[in-house]
């Protein structure tokens, strides 16, 4: 069989469910790490789970070099900063975990905030073509009460219009529902309502219900 772009909607893999993870990983006496997404659980005696990490990324290296990660579930109602500070901006240039609240477990990090987290060591990887695919064995593991967050879900939160977005930004004064095209988080700090001229801190996140 050849794979023929022209023919193929690999926008079928969207529907394909993942969880989002952050991944934490040694650097020298900081953390690197990033957002991941490609996360399986393989064997469960022992339990293990392989990780597909970018080979452009400095997670990978440090992956490589430490053979041991920390994996932090990321809950359904993560803040996007979260999201931002870990999946659009690398180690190389940013100490992603200064900032973030956060414990250390096995000598690693895990997100305060987390839905659950497991601390891995790195049994073998196997190199493919744009990724590395880490084999993983837990050698700790806690579950926490909240729910995760799914790929799609986050794919959701993302899209505008309302229907598929699962919180919106309202006034606190006045009611009025933000909806704009710029996520209501990158808007500028001198944001003020519409409505009422309130300041962009007196707007609060209110989940949706789903129609
Ligand atoms: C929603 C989302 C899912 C992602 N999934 C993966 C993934 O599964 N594997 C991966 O290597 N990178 C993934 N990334 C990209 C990395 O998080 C991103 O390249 C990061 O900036 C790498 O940082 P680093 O250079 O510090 O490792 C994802 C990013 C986002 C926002």
């Amino acid at each position: 069989m050849r794979f023929d772009k022209r023919m193929t909607d690999l926008n079928a893999l969207f529907k394909f469910t993942y969880g989002l993870y952050v991944v934490g990983v040694k650097d020298g006496e900081k953390f690197g790490g990033c957002v991941v997404d490609a996360v399986m659980q393989t064997t469960v005696e022992p339990p293990t789970l392989v990780l597909c990490c970018g080979k452009k990324t400095r997670t990978r290296e440090l992956l490589l070099e430490n053979k041991a990660f920390s994996l932090s579930v990321l809950p359904d109602d993560v803040d996007t900063e979260i999201i931002k500070n870990f999946g659009f901006q690398s180690a190389r240039t940013a100490d992603k975990w200064a900032a973030v609240k956060h414990r250390l477990r096995n000598g690693l990090p895990v997100l305060d905030d987390a839905a659950a987290w497991v601390v891995c060591d790195i049994t073998d990887w196997r190199e493919l073509s744009t990724h590395t695919l880490f084999f993983a064995t837990i050698v700790d593991a806690e579950n926490g009460a909240k729910k995760p967050l799914s790929y799609t879900d986050y794919r959701e939160r993302k899209t505008k219009g309302g229907k598929t977005m699962k919180y919106q930004w309202v006034c606190k004064v006045c009611g009025y529902v933000y909806d704009g095209d710029t996520p209501f988080e990158e808007l500028p700090d001198d944001y003020v309502c519409p409505v009422c001229g309130v300041s962009k801190a007196d707007f609060e996140k209110v989940e949706v219900k789903e129609k």
